[in-house]
């Protein structure tokens, strides 16, 4: 099939990357010319496993192209995905639509013969609705059926989530649609990976559902860390308790930082809004946010607290800068609050990030970058580690705890034991694992 991706972002890349694996003639349009040259020069803008050799096996197969030029791209193709970032408005946390009703508008001013045009962008309900009507006005004469095809990828795995998915959720309101979208996900469909066919709105509901139910998970994990602390438990086992009964499921049930990242931040404040413009509030949602709000703040003072209630003049290392590890995306990453708050104490901070350090150091200048986890420690009253890059996961404490003033780990992602860093001399903060409660690590603190 000829497809065409509107974006080329860390969804739009993948998406097209995966799809000319399956087979498909796939064309990646990205407004931003950057972009589209360094791909062309076979240079890939994002950090994500596995990405590079995808792109350039499908390119060298004559499978995969990139453009600026839209018009050409969507007259050729039978399917146009639109994957454009739909980041929070200011101000009401609605997700900011401008750049999928901008898409909608070239896509109909250059659809040529019957065309599926599905949404891969995070949108509110009726947001299918909408680009139906924008195309339907824009051009009165396109023959169009809006689908809206949710992606649940995630990022530091996003080529084996879209090779192998849970589910492919597809909402259509044209029956036409139906097997345009069968073909395009045939090879996972034989690989029995569910396609779900819903109505429109339905399937733009079920991404909304899906990523506010995972944050409410994950803060409900981190309140019982707090809980874990104040009683004397150990959060790690609590979550493993919990995780092994099937109803619950382990996943994102490892207490930390707080969430962030491109999604759930930005979704959970859409989802609030939709519900209180449609008089169905989602409090659950309000208050995970609400909690997570505040945890942001928790955790720099934690790390106050390790250094004896006192930071100003001292020199906090900080490993890990990104959201979660395996990508480069520092888009609401919990470290940028927890920065933020030890400089405002004024703290000295020295970071290293494998992958994040481009991005983050167009968002923070005030930080010290240095290139590896040994270079942090060097001279620090403290070190967090607010990433769990693998890199991170075994590091030599004894050469750690040389190269430090003062021997303080604070590990907000529970990667080690607390008998192991004790053991090492240093004083040892983790999350939800008060010491003497069980300290032994071994439960994975791993991504999701
Ligand atoms: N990043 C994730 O892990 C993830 C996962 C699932 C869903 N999503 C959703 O997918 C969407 C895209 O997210 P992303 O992280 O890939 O965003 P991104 O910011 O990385 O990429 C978006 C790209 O779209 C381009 N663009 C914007 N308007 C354009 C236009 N009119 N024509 C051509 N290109 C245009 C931008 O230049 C940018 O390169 C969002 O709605 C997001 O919520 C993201």
């Amino acid at each position: 099939m000829k497809i065409a991706i509107v974006g080329s972002g860390y969804v739009g890349l993948v998406t097209g990357g995966c799809l000319a694996d399956f087979g498909h003639d796939v064309t990646c349009i990205d407004k931003d010319e950057d972009k589209i040259e360094a791909l062309e020069r076979g240079e890939i803008p994002i950090y994500e496993p596995g990405l590079a050799e995808l792109v350039k096996a499908n390119v060298a197969a004559g499978r995969l192209a990139f453009t600026t030029q839209l018009a050409g791209a969507v007259a050729a193709a039978q399917v146009v995905f639109i994957a454009v970032g739909t980041p929070s408005r200011r101000g009401d946390g609605h997700a900011d639509l401008r750049y999928v009703r901008e898409a909608a508008r070239e896509v109909a001013d250059a659809v040529s013969g019957f065309t599926v045009v599905a949404t891969k962008s995070t949108v509110p309900v009726g947001t299918g609705d909408e680009v139906a009507q924008i195309i339907a006005t824009t051009n009165p004469a396109a023959d169009v059926a809006v689908v809206a095809n949710p992606e649940f990828l995630r990022e530091g795995a996003a080529i084996d989530d879209f090779k192998r998915p849970d589910r492919i959720v597809v909402g259509i309101e044209d029956e036409r649609a139906r097997s345009v979208m069968s073909a395009v996900y045939q090879p996972l469909y034989l690989n029995k990976s569910p396609l779900m066919f819903t109505n429109r709105r339905t399937a733009e509901l079920i991404k909304y559902g899906a990523n506010a139910f995972l944050a409410m998970k994950i803060t409900f994990i981190n309140e019982m860390a707090d809980l874990c602390e104040a009683a004397g438990g150990n959060v790690q086992e609590v979550a493993r308790g919990m995780g092994l009964d099937n109803r619950i499921g382990g996943k994102f049930l490892h207490a930390g930082p707080g969430f962030g990242g491109s999604c759930f931040p930005k979704d959970t404040l859409a989802l609030i809004k939709i519900g209180q413009d449609l008089g169905s509030p989602m409090r659950l949602v309000e208050t995970t946010v609400s909690i997570n709000e505040q945890r942001k703040g928790a955790m720099s003072r934690k790390v106050v607290a390790a250094c004896g209630g006192e930071v100003r003049g001292k020199t906090i290392g900080v490993l890990g800068l990104t959201f979660k590890p395996n990508t480069d995306d520092m888009r609401a990453a919990p470290s940028l609050d927890i920065i933020g708050g030890l400089l405002d104490q004024g703290a000295r901070i020295v970071a290293y990030d494998p992958h994040g350090m481009a991005s983050a150091r167009g968002l923070i200048d005030t930080v010290e970058y240095v290139s590896n986890a040994y270079a942090v420690a060097d001279n620090a009253d403290a070190l967090v580690l607010v990433t769990e890059w693998d890199e991170f996961r075994s590091l030599d404490l004894a050469r750690i705890k040389t190269a430090m003033k003062t021997p303080v780990l604070v590990d907000l992602r529970n990667v080690y034991s607390h008998d192991e860093v004790t053991r090492h001399g240093f004083a040892y903060f983790s999350v939800g694992r008060p010491a003497g409660a069980g300290g032994k690590s071994g439960l994975s603190g791993a991504a999701e």
